[in-house]
């Protein structure tokens, strides 16, 4: 079977079905964080905004790991202004939590034939592979606020086929899956619509929402091994609480992780 991928990106429709006011489209960027990191503050005063690269050559993942991906992967940045979303300093966290629980949302409204589930704190997997990488990140703008960038890679047309070795054995596409090509655009505007329904919730009814997230983990029972700050935690993951903490079941405590890397489940 041939393959092809959506050569543009529709911003108009992105920009008609979703709360984004302004698309910047690139056909390479070295990584959609960076572009958004360096645009920050007039992407801010614009208003919600969206980095897309049809093709990223140093994506940045979560502890300063590289995202692989190629042609036909959705890598996109969303930035805005964190004060839009009326939360809490205490619920900032949360953002992480709800930006995966709605990639989750939207892959699963396009997967019928398979369970998509969320690992915490972000990542979103099918049948124990991942298929979105999400990193979050806030920053202060020198004129005073913040500008909050939420990049999300979703491997959707490119097939892992052509990743080396070890990418290959833990990831997955959508492509890979169903043997045929996905319109991007829709699946950019399944992801963005998500993620306001999401964030609204968080605001509205945050104890659904954990719920909901809490049916959606991998994790939950499983034994666990966490690295926080290059020491290990294990134990049984009794799943994700109220703050948005992976909580981990040892024989004599309870601990709660705030941040850490999930190595074995
Ligand atoms: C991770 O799983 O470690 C997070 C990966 C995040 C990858 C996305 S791709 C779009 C955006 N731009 C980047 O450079 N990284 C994020």
């Amino acid at each position: 079977m041939t393959r092809s991928h959506s050569p543009i990106l529709d911003s108009t429709a992105v920009i008609n079905a979703t709360f984004i006011r302004h698309v910047e489209y690139h056909a390479v960027l070295e990584s959609t964080n960076l572009t958004a990191l360096q645009l920050l503050a007039p992407l801010v005063k614009t208003g919600p905004s969206l980095v897309v690269a049809a093709e990223q050559t140093a994506g940045r993942g979560r502890k300063g790991n590289v995202w692989w991906s190629s042609a036909g992967a959705l890598t996109f940045s969303v930035v805005l202004d964190p004060a839009l979303l009326e939360l809490p300093p205490e619920k900032r966290p949360l953002i992480s939590l709800v930006s995966g629980l709605a990639v989750r949302d939207a892959i699963a409204e396009n997967l019928t034939e398979h369970t998509v589930m969320i690992k915490w704190p972000n990542d979103v997997f099918v049948n124990h592979q991942k298929i979105c990488g999400i990193l979050a990140e806030q920053h202060s703008l020198p004129e005073g606020g913040n500008g909050l960038i939420i990049g999300i890679g979703i491997n959707v047309n490119n097939t892992l086929q052509a990743a080396p070795a070890e990418v290959r054995q833990r990831a997955i596409s959508l492509y890979d899956l169903e043997h045929r090509s996905f319109d991007l655009t829709s699946v950019l505007i399944s992801v963005l619509r998500q993620l306001e329904i999401r964030a609204r919730q968080l605001i509205s009814q945050p104890m659904l929402l954990l719920s909901e997230a809490n049916s959606h983990h991998l994790l939950s029972q499983r034994q666990i091994s966490v690295n926080v700050n290059d020491s290990l935690v294990a134990g049984q993951c009794a799943g994700i609480d109220d703050e948005g903490n992976l909580v981990v079941v040892r024989p004599d405590e309870v601990v709660r992780l705030s941040s850490g890397v999930v190595t074995g489940w």
